[in-house]
């Protein structure tokens, strides 16, 4: 979702270096990020491939020249605005697990007509984003996340008028566990007892240590129901997957007119209306103003573990991982097996975040204990010479010593804020390369950067009305476990160019193969109105070429790999922003008249079966 309309909430003074750069506007300084005396490296555009113009630095997390950059070998293709997507001409895809298949393995969906939250239970659900794959080459069990659904796309109307819409649209979001397996060819949905939807009404339970803090506690005494907008993901290495709540606070509303936001619930952008969806009229649990309920919104914000080889265990929201607009959980193993969790939390001028578990993960699992239970919760600031920090979220620091450890946990935002968090431009997904150590964050956009009453440029965020979006990577002390880190500007979107122009915005999805190549998703507005698309980078010579693009209206995001790496997928999210008009994918463009767009899974392949990107 790129909700680029949304008021930020993060009204917090941490500007830390808001007055400090509005001089710094010169292009190298917009590019190098913070890695002064580094060399300048042009990397000129080549005909055969897109590359980039960056004039980026070449400084001390690149400096490893001798390190074998990885082959891109592809042809990258243009950018497009057609109803259906493009790939490069030594890839094929197609098309998997599309909103409303049944999940019995029968090939079969239910109609768009008459559609309901019973057969939606059943059946793929919508707005599939962020996923990971735990099989082999020939079949294995994906989870797919579903961040959203609007209402007009999901039955032709403009608002639910009822409880039994208001169901449908609550069973649409969520996730899905889909079993699928190759016949001949081709990817399907398989007949499986593993196969399941979690979503909004699902009993789930929280752990770590606000689990059973009052401010998670309603009067009504309700159980913990439900995930919600559903959006990036991660897996860990005892075999889960991760799926993180982010703009909850969009399905909430106040039916009392006279209600106000606290500062806790405007921080985290609750308010009257919601975006639409018009739940808390049907549904006590979305009413802010039911005091019955009061702590509802706070049961969400959360990154939820689920096991995706137990149909029949509880969704986990881990609560030592902290509560704000979770876009993804990368996890890595860090020093002394200690794994460590890296985090974005996607609003404009919000933060980067990581934890890092309080013992080697095997450790803590042969002692019953999961390793994202117990551990460290940290915030980044970005200083201006390259370095940084993780600033700790527990009451040993100073401006948090009044605070009590579940507070802060379920109050997250604020408490960063308290620390001088350094203020982004929309963190969205993180990728850690496997290869360098270096790890990734996309930062979409953030038009407000540098306007009246905003927080300025600073050298992690130099563009000002930053329509682009960038990437930064950053290296961290102690194999992930330190308190301290190195990191430049990879990219910045507006300057990497291609043979017709720039080559890409609002950067999103993001994932590093074992190989070092930097995958690349959009969600946004593109250069020349054109569809969102995704994009393989080399890491050293910063070269970008466009593998696929989508169709128009759609966002692409997600993306998972068989063990091999030769079969990868990818999903659209709302093709033709669910309006016929746009687009009818999966299904030819007819128009109007055709078929309503479904969200579906697009699994890609090399023609000569080679890894995907090389
Ligand atoms: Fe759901 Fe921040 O994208
Ligand atoms: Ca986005
Ligand atoms: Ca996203």
């Amino acid at each position: 979702m790129n909700e680029e309309n949304v008021n930020p909430s993060n009204t917090s003074d941490n500007q830390a270096f808001e007055d400090v750069l509005n001089s710094y506007m010169s292009r190298r300084a917009l590019v190098v990020g913070g890695l002064a005396g580094a060399a300048l490296t042009f990397f000129g555009a080549s005909a055969a491939s897109a590359s980039t113009r960056t004039g980026a630095s070449r400084g001390q997390l690149v400096a490893k020249a001798s390190a074998k950059a990885p082959k891109i070998g592809f042809t990258s293709i243009p950018l497009q605005a057609s109803p259906m997507p493009t790939i490069a001409k030594e890839y094929s895809y197609s098309v998997l697990a599309p909103w409303r298949e049944k999940l019995d393995g029968s090939g079969t969906s239910f109609e768009y007509a008459g559609f309901t939250a019973e057969q939606q239970e059943v059946s793929v659900g919508i707005g599939h984003d962020g996923m990971w794959y735990f099989g082999d080459e020939k079949k294995g069990l994906l989870c797919i996340n579903h961040e959203y659904g609007t209402t007009p796309h999901l039955m032709g109307k403009t608002v639910s008028t009822s409880l039994a819409e208001v169901k449908l649209s609550q069973t649409a979001h969520g996730m899905s566990v889909i079993a699928i397996e190759k016949a001949g060819e081709k990817w399907k949905i398989a007949k499986s007892k593993k196969n399941r939807r979690v979503h909004v009404n699902s009993l789930v339970q929280m752990s770590g240590p606000a689990a059973t803090s009052a401010y998670l506690v309603n009067k009504a005494g309700n159980p913990f129901q439900g995930t919600l907008n559903n959006c990036a993901n991660g897996y860990t290495p005892w075999g889960t997957y991760l799926t993180c709540e982010e703009n909850f606070n969009g399905y909430f509303g106040a039916l009392n007119t006279t209600w106000k936001a606290s500062p806790e619930q405007a921080r985290y952008g609750v308010t009257a209306n919601g975006f639409g969806y018009d739940w808390h009229k049907f549904d006590a649990r979305f009413d802010v103003t039911d005091g019955n309920y009061a702590n509802e919104a706070n049961r969400f914000g959360w990154v939820v573990e689920v096991d995706p080889n137990k149909p029949g265990s509880l969704p986990t929201k881990r609560t030592a991982l902290g509560r704000i607009k979770h876009e993804g959980a990368d996890v890595v193993e860090g020093k002394g097996g200690r794994v460590v969790v890296y985090m974005g939390d996607d609003e404009r001028f919000d933060y980067v975040y990581k934890f890092v578990s309080k013992d080697n993960w095997k450790k803590m699992v042969a002692r019953g204990i999961s390793p994202l239970d117990e551990g460290t919760l940290y915030v980044a600031k970005f200083n201006d010479d390259g370095s940084g920090q993780w600033l700790e979220l527990s009451p040993n620091s100073a401006p948090l010593a009044s605070w009590t450890l579940d507070k802060i946990l379920v109050y997250t935002r604020m408490a960063s804020d308290l620390l001088g968090a350094t203020k982004m431009d929309r963190p969205e997904w993180i990728s850690t390369s496997k290869k360098t150590g270096e790890t990734y964050v996309t930062l979409t956009n953030n038009t407000q950067r540098g306007t009246a009453g905003r927080a300025a440029v600073d050298r992690a965020n130099p563009k000002a009305i930053n329509r682009w979006g960038h990437i930064v990577r950053w290296k961290d002390a102690d194999s992930h476990i330190g308190l301290t880190f190195n990191w430049e500007v990879f990219a910045l979107a507006s300057e990497v160019f291609d043979e017709g122009g720039q080559m890409f915005g609002s950067p999103d999805g993001i994932w590093v193969d074992p190989d070092g190549r930097v995958f690349v998703q959009t969600d946004g507005t593109q250069p020349g109105e054109n569809n969102d698309q995704m994009l393989v980078a080399n890491p050293e010579t910063r070269e970008f070429r466009r593998l696929f693009t989508g169709v128009s209206g759609c966002e692409v995001t997600g993306v998972a790999v068989t063990p091999s790496r030769k079969t990868m997928f990818v999903n659209l999210q709302h093709p033709g922003d669910g309006d016929p008009k746009i687009s009818n994918f999966p299904a030819r463009f007819t128009g109007a008249s055709g078929p309503v767009p479904r969200d579906c899974t697009i699994v890609i392949t090399n023609k000569k079966g080679n890894v995907v990107g090389v």
